[in-house]
Order: C-alpha cells, then structure tokens, then sequence
C-alpha cells in the first residue's frame, strides 16, 4: 500500500500572529504539491490566524501540544475540542522539547493521544533517543517502550490514522542530522514494533516522519527510504526553503 507522505512544519515558539499570517502567504505558492500532506503546527496564539490565512490552499494546520481534560480549571491549558472548533487537524504530542522542559511523561502522553483521537484529532506522535542512549546501544529499546506506553489501549483502526514522528534527539535544532541509514533503521523498527502490537496490516498504514535537522538538502534522500512516509521539520519550516522540502 502506498502512505501518501506528510511534510509538517514544527514552528515551535516562533512566529507571533501577524508573523505567522505574513510566512503563510510568502510559503503559499512555493509548498503547492497535492502529491503529500502538507501541515504547519503553530503556536496556540497563531492558530486562528493561520486556519483563516491557509483557506483555499492545500496546507492543514496543526498545534504543537493540547491538555487531556475536557475542559476546567487547567490554567495557561488548550483541549481538543477547542482545537477541533478551530480548524485544526493535527496535534504534536510528546515532543522531545515537551518531554523533558516540561516533565511530560507516558502516562500523560498516553492520555493525550487518547483525546486526541476520541476528538477526530490525528496525533503526531514523537519519540526519539538521546546521545547517551545511542552511545548505549538502547535506542530501540527506548523507543519500543515509549511506543507501546503511548500507544496503551489504542485500537488498530486508529493507529492506521497516527503519524509517528521519529526525531533522535541529538539531531534536533544541532545541524546533525541522522545518516539516511540511521533514521531508516529506527523508521523501520518503529513500523516492526507497530506489527508486533496490531497487526501487518496497521504497520503498512501507519505513516513515520523522520525529524531533526531536516533541511532541503537531506530531505530527498530521507524521504525516498522505504519506511520513512515524510518529515517533521523545525528551523527550516520558517524559511522559504520549507518549500523545497515539500517539493522534495
Ligand atoms: P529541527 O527540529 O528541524 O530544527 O531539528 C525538528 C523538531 O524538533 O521537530
């Protein structure tokens, strides 16, 4: 089965609103290609701004993080359904930058992709190693463990939706990008640990993104690796250059 490939820009704390507008519409005629997903998750602030600006082009829109609760007394929080009320598709969950500034862990996380499905969200869900854990030879580990808690009680029907964003994290905002070889073993290994859970059939669907210093220079090569469906991109998805991923 072919995974269509999903290209999503991780603005993390960058861009205020009428920034995030004025980047949407010099980005517009450059990412054109029906042939992939193309998603900017974007700070809570700048969401409504940027559903109104992408209207009418082929970019969806996604956020960067949501609370579990339904709503109540969870200051500074964003739920599912006000994201959904907002236009938005897509949530990251679980980034690496989330995971360790702000103590999220699998439980949480776990309880995050929930909602987010039970919303009609598609989780991005992200794991990813550290240098250490590398240099330890527990990278596959690592991630099957984190895979299989965040993925607690999730049916197979949902994992065929889920975008699982494999970012090692010494790759992240550095410049060092993972070689090809790296990121297609781990890619791959997600997709085994997703056929050992569900089934072949939930593996063949679900899509991996490679992330970490992804850059128009890399992504063709990443991208063209059998397990690997697309990428989420941090610093270069501010850039025009974003374009010539998409268009990778
Ligand atoms: P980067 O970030 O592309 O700047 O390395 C990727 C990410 O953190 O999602």
């Amino acid at each position: 089965m072919a995974r269509k490939k999903i290209i999503a820009g991780n603005w993390k704390m960058n861009m205020t609103p009428s920034q995030a507008v004025a980047l949407v519409k010099e980005l517009e005629p450059l990412v054109k290609n029906d042939a992939v997903d193309v998603v900017y998750c974007v700070p809570a602030v700048d969401i409504v701004p940027v559903v109104e600006a992408v209207k009418g082009s082929n970019v969806q829109v996604g956020a960067e993080n949501m609370y579990f609760e339904d709503k109540g007394a969870y200051t500074g929080e964003t739920s599912a359904e006000m994201l959904v009320d907002a236009g938005v598709k897509y949530v990251i969950i679980g980034h690496s930058e989330r995971r360790d500034y702000f103590k999220e862990d699998d439980e949480l996380l776990n309880k995050k992709v929930k909602k987010a499905f039970e919303a009609g969200l598609t989780p991005i869900l992200c794991c990813g190693e550290s240098l250490e854990q590398r240099e330890m030879g527990v990278t596959m580990d690592w991630i099957r463990l984190q895979i299989k808690s965040d993925l607690k009680d999730i049916t197979a029907d949902q994992v065929k939706e889920l975008v699982i964003a494999y970012e090692p994290i010494w790759a992240i905002g550095t410049g060092k990008t993972a070689t090809t070889e790296q990121a297609e073993e781990v890619c791959k290994g997600i997709r085994d640990c997703i056929a050992e859970i569900y089934d072949a059939a939930t593996a063949d669907a679900v899509r991996i993104q490679y992330g970490g210093s992804v850059n128009a220079g890399n992504a063709s090569e990443l991208f063209a690796q059998p397990d690997i469906d697309g990428g989420l991109v941090g610093g270069a998805s501010l850039k025009a250059d974003f374009g010539n991923i998409v268009n990778y």
